[in-house]
Parts: C-alpha cells; structure tokens; sequence
C-alpha cells in the first residue's frame, strides 16, 4: 500500500467530524470517496495535505508511519491537493499562481531568464488541461470554471506519487471534466495514485476503481466500483431512500416579469430574452459562453456597457446588487466566496437578510423573525451545523452552498437567478433543492436557471437558452430540447462550420 491511514478522528469545537476512520490506496489506483454533505470527506483529506492535525490515528506511507504536520511536509512526501474551495490568488497572473510558493528565484542576473522559463512551463500545463489562455492572464478575468482548471494544472505540475482531487469537476461542464478524466487515466498509468471527492455519481461510477464512504464522519461502505451501482451507493451515502430527482412540476406560466433588450457588457454580445412569471428559464452553454457574464450585468455585479432591462414592465436602472436586490432580484452566485457568504459571520447572520441589510441599507429583520427563518432552512435544506450561531467558515462545502440558497430564497424575490444552484450538492439535498425551485416559481417569481449539469437544465427548465461565445444561438421549449441539440447550439462558430 502507498498510503494507509488508520483509525483516524477529528474533534473540532462541539463536531467529532471524523470518528476512527480507516483508508487506503495503493500506487496507480483511483479510489472514490463519497458521503453526503458535512460527511467528513475534506477533513479526512485535509489531514492527509497537512493542513490541520488529526486529533488521533496514524498515517503510514509507503510502508512506515509519517507525521504529517504542515502543507510543506504533505508535500514532499509526493502529496498533492487540489481543494474544493479554490486557493488561488486573485491579484497574480495564472503562471504565478500555478507556481506560488515554489517558483525559480527571482533577482540576479538569471532572475528574468527564470521567468521566461516560468510562462513557458504554464504554457505547457495549461494545454495539458485544455485551458487556451495567455499564462499571463490576471486571475481576477478567469471565471469560477477557469480558475478550477489552473487548480488541477497547479497540482498536476508538482511531481506528485499521489494526487487528491476535492471535487474538481463541480464548476465543469461534462465536456471539459472529460479531458480531466484523460488526464487521471494518465496520472494511474504512471502508477500515480488518485483520490476522487465528487457528488457526480456517474463520474464515480465511470473512472474509479474503488469506492469508500463516510457517513457522519464514519466509515460505513466500501467496494470495487465495479460490483456497485449508482443505487448501491446513494443507498450507502444516505442510509435511506432518496425522493425523486429533478421534481419538475408544471406551474403555469404568467406575464413577463423580466425583459432584457439587447444587453452589452464584457463577454456579452446583443442579449435578449423576456422571462415570465411561474417560469424556469435554462441557460445553456459551455465555460465561459457568457451566461455568467449575462446575470452578473443584469444584477449590476458588472456594469453593462448598452441595453435595457424592464422588471414588471418597468424600466429598471440597476448599477449596483443593492438596486438589483431593491428592484426584486435575488441571486445565487456561482463563487459563493466572492458575493455568496460572509464566511466569518454565523450561519443565521448569512441566512437572513442581515447580509442584505449591509447592501442595501435599512431593511431590518426582528431578531425572531432572523432566528425562525434561519430554523426553517436549517432543517428545509438539512444544512449540517452544530447551531445556527457557528460561523459559515466551519461548515463543509455543500452545507455553505445551501446558506447561500437560503439567504436568497429567505426574501419574496419576483426574479430568482441561480447560477450553479447544486454545485457540490449531495443527492439527496440535490432533490430538496430542485423541489424548492418549483416552489419558488409556483410562488410566482420567474426563475433564471444556469447550470453546468445538461441533465439539471433539461429537466428543470421550461425553456431553455443556449449561448455561444457571448450571444443567445438558439432557443428550446422544454418538449424540443435534447442533449444533441443543446450541443450543437453551444458550440463556437468556428466549430460548427
Ligand atoms: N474548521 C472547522 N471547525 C468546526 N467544524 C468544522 C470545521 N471544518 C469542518 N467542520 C465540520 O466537520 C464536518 C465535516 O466537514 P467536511 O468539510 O469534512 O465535509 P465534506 O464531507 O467534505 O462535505 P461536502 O460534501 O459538503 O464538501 C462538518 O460537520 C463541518 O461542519
Ligand atoms: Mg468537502
């Protein structure tokens, strides 16, 4: 075995989040580990990357016991992390970023021979990952998708014997988590050892050899991927039956709430479309299309360079969130670090609209009222949290999506724009979210649906928008749209002649 970690247990404060929990992986084997949201799966995975110590348990590496005490000495032990919640550096370009903390000494006369040599190597790993962006790019202009897959080149760049990968796919479209998957099938033929953290189950199903689960911070499941189906490990994850995903249920659709006429702004090229009370409208498309760059102008996130947009037939002039918000709109965003959560405040704090008060000014919420819908989303959305005055920082990944969805969803918004609403989302959550959308559309507000998930805009959307390098290509009713159309209708110009 490369690597064996034994009996291994995580006090923190009020959370035993791991509870003598056993795992191991051999060198050229690409192990899954599942579990629900809060189940364990990063703090199992931060231990082994030095980032915090275990409380108790050992950890042997290629046959003798190692302490594993800081980020430095995980790596170089040959261990390599690519986080689930982005570690990068806004303020550098990408081949810095991709080399941070190891980079060739920069000063005397070689200094910038070294940095020559730097963008060429970032050349080299950013087209091992299909990312065709100048390597000098700041990574302030890449989008979530981007950023992800400077993440997966940083950790592939440092000779790694064994590489944890936290849910790299989960800003990815199935299109380029395909090249990622070429690129694990790479990494097991060197004999290279691979981790896998995802709530894609397909993905589990399709390129792992071996699958372990946690639940609530035990181990309770294991086996050859080979031997299980998707079934058998919800069935494992969740410990009951999962409801129905993608509960789409008819609602009917009213009057325009949103019309959007000719919108510019950087990345978007003469959008138009109307979206209708009761309705959910998909968009479509691969990373970087625009249809983020679309909701980030409409919410006034980014200032849009022509165009109009009415909300209930009124013209709305949004130039900031706060009028956005104002006006009637919520929004969830893609980068829940950057505009989703205040992540030193409490869960309750970011679940009403404390957060909201901060942008808009004035709005104040009784501190019952704050504490009851705080309540109801904790238990709506099973967020996992000890109580409802613990800082959102503390929470696992997919339970800080869900006080994101919360906050928005806490208001009476007339348009709900989600981008990404089930990143990171287990199954059986996932189910929860989706029956919410339709609650809020039954609510009457019209909803704006963007994922990166086909299946999830398929089977949720009323109507769907494809986008192609900035502009709206084509337009599906929910009874004409499939994958292949969807497909031709996203991709560039160029490609498709
Ligand atoms: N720094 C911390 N302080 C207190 N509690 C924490 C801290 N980090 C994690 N936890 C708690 O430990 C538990 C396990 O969290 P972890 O992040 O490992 O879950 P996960 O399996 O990765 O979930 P997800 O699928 O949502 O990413 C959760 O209950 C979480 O709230
Ligand atoms: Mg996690």
């Amino acid at each position: 075995m490369l690597l064996e970690m034994k009996r291994i247990t995580k006090q923190f404060p009020g959370v035993l989040a791991l509870d003598g929990v056993d795992f191991s992986i051999d060198a050229g084997e690409v192990v899954a580990l599942v579990g629900e949201n809060g189940a364990g799966k990063s703090t199992l995975m931060n231990i082994l990357a030095g980032v915090f110590p275990a409380t108790a348990g050992e950890i042997i590496w290629d046959g003798r016991p190692v302490r594993i005490d800081s980020p430095l000495s995980a790596r170089r032990l040959g261990i390599a992390i690519i986080h689930q919640e982005l570690q990068l550096c806004e303020n550098l370009d990408v081949a810095a970023n991709l080399f941070l903390g190891r980079e060739p000494r920069l000063g005397g006369p070689l200094g910038v021979l070294r940095r020559g040599r730097q963008y060429a190597d970032a050349r080299q790993w950013l087209d091992r990952v299909g990312l065709p962006l100048p390597a000098d790019t700041p990574l302030s202009r890449l989008t979530v998708a981007q950023k992800q897959l400077v993440e997966i080149a940083r950790a592939l760049s440092v000779s790694a014997r064994l590489v944890v990968m936290d849910e790299p796919t989960s800003a990815l479209t199935e299109t380029e988590a395909r090249r990622l998957f070429e690129l694990i099938a790479q990494l097991r033929a060197h004999g290279i050892a691979v981790i896998y953290i995802s709530h894609r189950l397909e993905e589990v199903l399709t390129h792992t050899d071996r699958v372990v689960c946690l639940r609530d911070g035990r181990r309770v499941g294991a086996g050859r991927t080979a031997d299980l189906s998707r079934d058998d490990i919800i069935k494992m994850m969740v410990g009951r039956e999962v409801g129905q995903l993608f509960p789409k249920r008819p609602v009917p659709v009213r009057e325009v709430v949103l019309d959007v006429r000719h919108l510019f702004a950087p990345g978007v090229s003469d959008v138009s479309f109307v979206l209708r009370r009761g309705e959910i409208v998909g968009f479509a498309g691969l990373v970087g299309a625009g249809r983020s760059e679309v909701v980030n102008a409409l919410f006034g996130a980014v200032p849009k360079t022509a165009g109009e947009v009415y909300v209930r037939g009124r013209l709305a002039d949004i130039r900031h969130p706060g009028d956005a918000v104002r006006t009637g709109l919520a929004y969830v965003t893609e980068d829940r670090k950057l505009l989703g959560l205040v992540l030193t405040q409490s869960v309750r704090d970011n679940t009403t609209l404390a957060f909201l008060r901060d942008i808009c000014g004035g709005i104040l919420l009784a501190r019952g009222r704050e504490t009851r819908v705080t309540k109801q989303a904790i238990e709506r959305l099973r967020i996992k949290v000890a109580d409802m005055h613990t800082p959102a920082l503390h929470l696992s990944g997919g339970n800080q999506q869900k006080v994101v969805l919360a906050k928005w969803l806490a208001g009476t918004p007339t348009v709900v724009i989600l981008d990404e609403p089930t990143r990171g989302i287990d199954v059986a959550s996932k189910a929860e979210i989706h029956s919410l959308i339709c609650d809020l559309a039954e609510e009457g507000a019209g909803v704006i649906l963007i994922s990166s998930e086909m299946e999830e805009v398929l089977a949720m959307s009323d109507r769907i928008l494809v986008m192609a390098e900035g502009r709206i290509t084509g337009e599906l009713l929910r009874r004409e749209a499939t994958q292949e159309r969807v497909m031709e209708l996203a991709s560039p110009r160029t490609a498709r002649n």
